[in-house]
């Protein structure tokens, strides 16, 4: 049995809305209309109102996390991720070691609770290799691996098992798509299936977009026609057997783009910027980078102006994912 105030029917918004403004309305509980009045549920009885006592029906309210609706032993509960990726309908979830065992119910309670999400996987290892794909355990739902991403306006189809995406870059994408001028040339040298490429062509004259992974531009291919853009040249190949002419460069290769920054100042336009990405200690995340970056410049005898640097997100633990921009001029 519920508290309820008891209203005619015609005063029920104005009372509904005093309820709120007192503080009393039980928002567990549904409104009930019965023989010209409404029952409207109420925390402690109202003074100036008629307060009956009667049987209303719970308000569903959906749990917000998995953590709401997983059925777990209690003492294992500290150790559930707080956070996972969901790429398209596919969401995919870090799980650490006590919990191996209950995989496939943390999967099952993604999809119970996330309603677009139509398939779960576990990450089985690091991102590993010259393609960086992830290794990935099926864990619930379907057995689909292709799907199709939204992030910063822009359609990206992708098979999780076959090249790398990450949606938590999409805010550094959108930076990134923020510094950059219409009419520029852009090279994005590691461009995966196109989140840069195809963002930046929005405002650039033409994007040359490389990858090493076939599997990369051949999804790049159908996400230029998927997002109707008619300014990127695609690039099957070792980035090192090619070199643009750009006034804007994006090493998105956070483990070993270190290697690549001879050639990305061989190939900027003079003025023109680099965004660099890489991995650092929590203590001092950019001194190797920068070092290296004017160990480079002095060499090739170019001058270089760092205009930013920021951490993007956390990588491992005491590990930083970072982000360098930078003007080359000579
Ligand atoms: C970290 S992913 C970034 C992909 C994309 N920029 C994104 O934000 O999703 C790096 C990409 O570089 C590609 N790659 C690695 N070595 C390469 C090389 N030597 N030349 C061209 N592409 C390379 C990989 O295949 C992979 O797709």
């Amino acid at each position: 049995m519920v508290l309820a105030v008891k209203v005619q029917i015609k005063e029920g918004e104005k009372v509904r809305r005093k309820l709120i403004e007192l503080g009393a309305l039980n928002r567990e509980y549904k409104i009930k209309r019965e023989e010209g009045f409404l029952l409207i549920p109420v925390k402690f009885p109202v003074e100036g109102f008629e307060v009956v006592e009667v049987e209303l029906e719970r308000v569903e309210t959906r749990p917000n996390s998995y953590k709401d609706v997983v059925n777990i032993p209690r003492e294992l509960r500290k150790f559930l991720p707080s956070s996972f990726d969901i790429i398209g309908n596919i969401a995919i979830i870090e799980i650490p070691s006590e919990l191996q065992n209950y995989s496939n119910e943390i999967g099952g309670a993604i999809i119970r609770v996330h309603k677009s999400v139509k398939a779960v996987y576990m990450k089985g290892g690091s991102v590993e290799g010259e393609y960086r794909v992830r290794n990935l355990i099926h864990i619930a739902g379907e057995k689909i691996t292709e799907t199709i991403h939204r992030e910063n306006g822009v359609r990206l189809k992708l098979d999780i098992t076959k090249v790398y995406f990450s949606p938590r870059l999409a805010t550094e994408r959108m930076r990134v798509f923020k510094m950059a001028r219409e009419g520029e040339i852009v090279f994005d040298m590691f461009a995966g299936v196109g989140p840069f490429s195809i963002l930046l062509a929005k405002k650039a004259r033409m994007v040359f977009a490389c990858d090493i992974n076939p599997w990369a531009i051949k999804y790049l291919e159908e996400n230029i026609k998927l997002n109707k853009v008619k300014n990127i040249i695609p690039i099957l190949s070792d980035v090192t057997k090619v070199c643009v002419k750009a006034d804007r460069i994006i090493m998105n290769l956070p483990k070993y783009a270190s290697r690549f920054l001879e050639h990305a100042m061989r190939c900027v336009n003079n003025g023109g910027i680099i965004h660099y990405y890489g991995f650092g200690p929590e203590k001092d995340p950019y001194g190797w980078h920068v070092k290296r970056i004017n160990e480079v410049a002095g060499r090739l005898g170019v001058k270089v102006e760092i205009l930013g640097k920021r951490i993007i997100r956390n990588y491992a633990p005491r590990q930083y994912n970072i982000a360098i921009d930078f003007r080359v001029s000579f």
